[in-house]
């Protein structure tokens, strides 16, 4: 079976939680693809290389580093994930991921309308500024990192407005997306509403 859900929407709205609760749910591959911008961006930024060549090469190690979370590796990310040959070259990754057997749900920003157009499910995550800044606010501190609300709400602003004005795959609901905004949401209601979503879907025989 060949099942691909795409989750889009700005950062700390929730798409990763769904993303991997939905997987769990489903039994589907999960793909972050936030973790390959950001591999893409600390090592441009570390190794002085193209950014290009870089994620032309980009490798497993790359991907599993344990910084990629951090807010340098965020704003990094976002700054790559500007130029259309960085993006052209983690495209087919993504889609064979997309299409492997079994399922598989892929998180991101350009997931519904650009990696995956004909996605049997879309979801376009939000939450308002105030409630994703407080989120990522409390993820990072509880994993230690010397972070303040301010400069958590002023990084997502500054990655928001960098990744939906860019020219290339910008940040956008696509027009067929199920918007869920998770602002008054806890996570387990926001889960399942993602979870009843795909369930219609796949009972309406689109598997
Ligand atoms: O999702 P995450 O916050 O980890 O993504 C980091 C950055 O990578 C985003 O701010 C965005 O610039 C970029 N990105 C993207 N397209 C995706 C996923 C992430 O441009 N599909």
């Amino acid at each position: 079976m060949i099942f691909t859900v795409a989750i889009d929407g700005p950062a700390a709205a929730g798409k990763g939680t769904i993303a991997r609760a939905v997987a769990d749910a489903f039994g589907f591959v999960h793909l972050d693809t936030g973790t390959l911008y950001r591999a893409v961006g600390l090592k441009a930024a570390e190794t002085g290389l193209d950014a290009v060549d870089v994620a032309k090469a980009l490798t497993a190690t790359d991907l599993d580093r344990d910084d990629l979370r951090t807010p340098i590796a965020a704003q990094s990310a976002s700054r790559v994930a500007v130029i259309p040959e960085v993006r052209d070259a983690l495209l087919q990754f993504q889609r064979d991921f997309a299409r492997r057997t079994g399922g598989a749900v892929l998180d991101g920003r350009d997931i519904g309308t650009v990696i995956c157009p004909n996605a049997d499910v879309k979801l376009y995550v939000t939450a308002s500024d105030a409630v994703r800044a407080e989120r990522r606010y409390q993820e990072l501190a509880a994993k230690g990192m010397d972070v303040t609300l301010e400069t958590v709400a002023k990084d997502l602003a500054v990655r928001d407005a960098r990744d939906a004005a860019r020219q290339a795959a910008p940040m956008v609901a696509a027009d067929d997306a199920l918007l869920l905004d998770t602002t008054k949401l806890s996570i387990d209601a926001a889960v399942a509403k993602a979870v009843a979503h795909i369930k219609t879907r796949i009972e309406q025989g689109r598997v």
